[in-house]
């Protein structure tokens, strides 16, 4: 057991990139092949032998609180510290400090969905006697990433937040190791982002940041492309998740979902508790949250499928969120990134892509 160390979770984000859905709950509490984002997390952390975490909330603090309670139903004992402005990524892990023990300290985004071993990332911390250790990954394009260049000995050379030129594939996977003295440098009590200031300064100093590089699943779900995505792989089991139990197969339907016999459903599709799917509607890699309805019919493809909303009888939806309660008129079509705010009413026919009604 690593009893030494400690887990911080990064999960104070206001998910505007998945908005409508992250109106109503953070980004790492959207259900995700049938349970919070977050409890695929911290079942890999657990399962990591690191049990004790620290969730650092601002955004709805109150909901992981409020679902979580101390974690004893997951294995693990959970303190939060809230922000009550939101302090950024290196402000959220300094305002932690107080709750820190151990002389080794994990940071985990809260968003990011992966396969790593954490083990590994923890030993090749130890073994380089690094002062910081981050987990990096090769993407094709790393523009969207924090880009992190390393040398012949695994050292960390740079750390270029979101550069539109990057001169390596290589990023910042968002899991880093701390030596906890360093999280103390870190200035507390004002916004702080630890990709442009913190690693940056860290650098310029001539500090010891290592880099542990892997080609294990990773995704960040920040996104609804990579959350549908994401979503779809945890259900086919291409992600892994010690949270779930026997995935495998082309979709999941929730206890209490009622599904017609003929409706199709494809590509890691998820059917939320107490979800009706109608006759004939053909679901491919759809994400439906709780109560939500899809009609006889219907075609939901890439997509999720807010709490309690409504796709109409004959619609096609294709990569499109659509927030809590929306109703989707018969017939309509929402293609190619329509975001369909909360409680929107939209009629019969309403929208369309072709011209044959
Ligand atoms: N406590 C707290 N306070 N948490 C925050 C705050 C804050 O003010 N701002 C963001 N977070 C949390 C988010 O909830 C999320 O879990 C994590 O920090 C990262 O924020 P994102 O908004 O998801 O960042 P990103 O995806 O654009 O970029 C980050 O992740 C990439 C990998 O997924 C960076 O760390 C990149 O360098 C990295 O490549
Ligand atoms: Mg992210």
């Amino acid at each position: 057991m690593a009893t030494d160390v400690q887990a911080v979770i990064l999960v104070g984000g206001k998910g505007t990139r998945l908005r409508p859905l992250t109106l109503s709950a953070p980004k790492p509490m959207l259900p995700t092949a049938g349970v919070p984002f977050l409890t695929h997390l911290i079942s890999r952390i657990r399962d990591a032998g690191v049990t004790d975490i620290v969730l650092g909330t601002s955004y709805q603090a109150e909901v992981f609180s409020d679902y979580y309670g101390d974690g004893a139903d997951l294995g693990v004992k959970l303190t939060y510290v809230t922000e009550t402005e939101a302090l950024g990524t290196g402000g959220g892990i300094r305002n932690v400090f107080d709750e820190l023990t151990a002389d080794t300290v994990l940071v985990f985004n809260g968003d990011v969905l992966g396969g790593t071993d954490i083990r590994e990332v923890l030993d090749t911390h130890r073994s380089s006697d690094a002062e910081v250790t981050l987990h990096l990954v090769r993407v094709g394009d790393p523009r969207a990433f924090g880009c992190v260049p390393t040398d012949g000995d695994g050292r960390v050379t740079a750390f270029l937040e979101k550069t539109q030129d990057p001169p390596t594939n290589q990023i910042n996977a968002g899991t880093y190791v701390f030596r906890r003295e360093v999280i103390a440098e870190i200035p507390a009590g004002r916004p702080v982002s630890v990709e442009r200031e913190v690693f940056p300064r860290l650098l310029a100093a001539g500090r010891h940041v290592h880099a542990y590089v892997d080609d294990a699943y990773w995704r960040d779900m920040g996104t609804p492309e990579d959350f549908v995505r994401g979503s779809a792989d945890l259900v086919r089991g291409i992600a892994p998740s010690p949270a779930l139990r026997g995935a495998g197969g082309e979709a999941l339907v929730k206890d209490g979902a009622q599904v017609a016999p003929d409706a199709v459903l494809i590509g890691g599709t998820v059917i939320g508790a107490n979800a009706k799917i109608g006759s004939g509607a053909r679901l491919d890699g759809a994400v439906i949250f709780d109560e939500a309805v899809v009609e006889d019919g219907a075609v939901v493809e890439r997509s999720i499928v807010g709490f309690g909303a409504r796709v109409g009888a004959g619609a096609l939806v294709r990569d499109t969120v659509i927030g809590d309660h929306a109703v989707i008129g018969a017939r309509c079509e929402l293609l190619r990134g329509a975001r369909v705010w909360p409680g929107v009413q939209l009629p019969e026919s309403g929208i369309r892509f072709s011209t044959d009604v």
